[in-house]
């Protein structure tokens, strides 16, 4: 048993500084639930002046270190903790480190998302851990439960809302009916938002965290790039407005579903039933919903991000890091991805469907639209005609579950009448 366990601590920034002063002020808890003193013994960082400036972290300059693969091949330190983000150098560092035979924490969705399977082999090959509970979720504990306490379940379905930004985005355009542009721009003052939002608007940021949760409950290897993906830029006030009087919110979804013929992985806003337990979770919070055959239906809801909630989660993996190096028990979490699935074209999803459709505000519209719509197969639910500005009409229909290609044809259709100025939008109406 060793009495000291080192940390490696690999980025000081909003997650890393949160990881450093838990252990700071947890050390004698910790110290006892592992039965030894987990110490961080190194820090890299990409510019020294960053942490000279932060001087309430209290960080020990003579730890701190720019050389970040020094700290990887350091053989005193137990644990490298990767919280530099991105897909390099962090993906190197961490393969590096588990060359060394080191137990590895990361909060870092990408590489685990891109590159999990190079990671996780080679630390099954070493006989060493990778812990990723922080790369989905922030401070909601989700990888944990999917991979142990759940694990008596077959899941059939993860519906979440796994992005702070584009959830806070849309809160504030449905309570205050404000554009996706002001809301965008509101989120960026108040820190919500990147200046560069695109992975989080644009649904590149849920897509790594859906791809990594369908790995982990269909026991597949499902890559990010093989998720389809819309974001919610392209969602106006009147969209939010016709959701509402139909009885729906929108949301961004992340969403994994295994079926029969392959697994439904998929990010795009939706409209989902006010009464959904999802509906009502707004602001920048996080929500998962999961569905197993033993258990029923679980949410899991919290902080999706923030030094402390994410910095919560990896202190949870080093601990269980550090606990399996104590115990002589190292490389047994390995990698549930034991089968190979397909992933299902979004052209097969069954799903209804909102439009919104701008047209001349003449007789006879309504008629030549269900038209195309009756000679595509696809029915109509509900139908909702408003007079627009001028001499514009707003026809707003809510199809029956429909194959998405059949739906999508209908709607090239309907953009070349004449008739039609606009197919403003088309969502899909989820029925979680
Ligand atoms: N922020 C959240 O709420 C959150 C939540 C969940 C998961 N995560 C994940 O946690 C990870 C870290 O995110 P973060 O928000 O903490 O990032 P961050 O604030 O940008 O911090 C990154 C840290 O890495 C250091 N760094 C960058 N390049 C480096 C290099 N080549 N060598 C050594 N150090 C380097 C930076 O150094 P300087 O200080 O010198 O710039 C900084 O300390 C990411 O994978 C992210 O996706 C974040």
């Amino acid at each position: 048993m060793k009495k000291r366990i080192n940390i490696g601590l690999l980025g000081l920034g909003t997650v890393g500084s949160g990881v450093y002063a838990i252990l700071k002020k947890r050390r004698r808890e910790l110290k006892r639930l592992v039965d030894a003193d987990i110490v961080v013994k190194a820090i890299a960082v990409k510019d020294l002046k960053e942490v000279k400036n932060r001087p309430e972290l209290k960080v020990d300059p003579a730890t701190v270190t720019t050389d970040a693969a020094a700290i990887v091949h350091d053989p005193e330190i137990d644990i490298i903790v990767e919280l530099i983000g991105g897909r390099e150098p962090a993906r190197s560092l961490i393969l590096e480190a588990l060359r060394h035979g080191k137990q590895v924490v990361t909060a870092n969705k990408e590489v685990i998302a891109n590159d999990g399977e190079e990671v996780l082999s080679l630390a099954d090959e070493m006989g060493v851990d990778v812990l990723f509970e922080a790369s989905v979720g922030g401070g909601i504990p989700i990888i944990h439960p999917l991979k142990e306490g759940l694990v008596g379940n077959k899941i059939s379905r993860i519906v979440g809302i796994v992005n702070g930004t584009t959830n806070y985005i849309l809160s504030r355009m449905t309570a205050d009916g404000i554009s996706f542009k002001e809301a965008l721009k509101e989120a960026q003052k108040n820190g919500y938002a990147e200046r560069n939002p695109d992975a989080d608007v644009e649904g590149g940021d849920a897509a790594a965290k859906i791809a990594i949760l369908s790995s982990i409950a269909f026991n597949d290897r499902v890559k990010a790039p093989q998720v389809y993906r819309e974001g919610i830029s392209a969602i106006t006030p009147d969209d939010i407005r016709y959701a509402d009087e139909m009885g729906y919110v929108i949301k961004l979804l992340a969403i994994g579903k295994e079926e029969a013929d392959g697994l439904d992985v998929r990010v795009h806003p939706a409209m989902i039933d006010k009464s959904h337990p999802l509906a009502g979770v707004n602001d920048v919070f996080n929500a998962i919903f999961v569905e197993g055959d033993a258990v029923g239906e679980v949410m899991f809801y919290g902080r999706g991000a923030g030094s402390l909630p994410a910095a919560s989660a990896v202190v949870g993996d080093i601990v269980t890091a550090a606990r399996d190096i104590q115990n002589n028990d190292t490389g047994k979490i390995g990698c549930t991805c034991f089968e190979i699935k397909p992933v299902k074209p979004i052209g097969d999803l069954v799903s209804s469907f909102y439009l919104l459709i701008e047209s001349n505000d003449k007789p006879g519209v309504l008629a030549q639209v269900s038209k195309v719509f009756g000679d595509a197969n696809v029915s109509l639910a509900s139908v909702i005609q408003k007079n627009g500005a001028g001499n514009s009409a707003q026809l707003v229909f809510i199809t029956y579950p429909v194959k998405e290609k059949n739906l999508r044809a209908a709607v090239a259709k309907i953009e070349k009448l004449e008739v039609v100025k606009k197919v403003v939008n088309v969502i899909r109406v989820e029925s979680v």
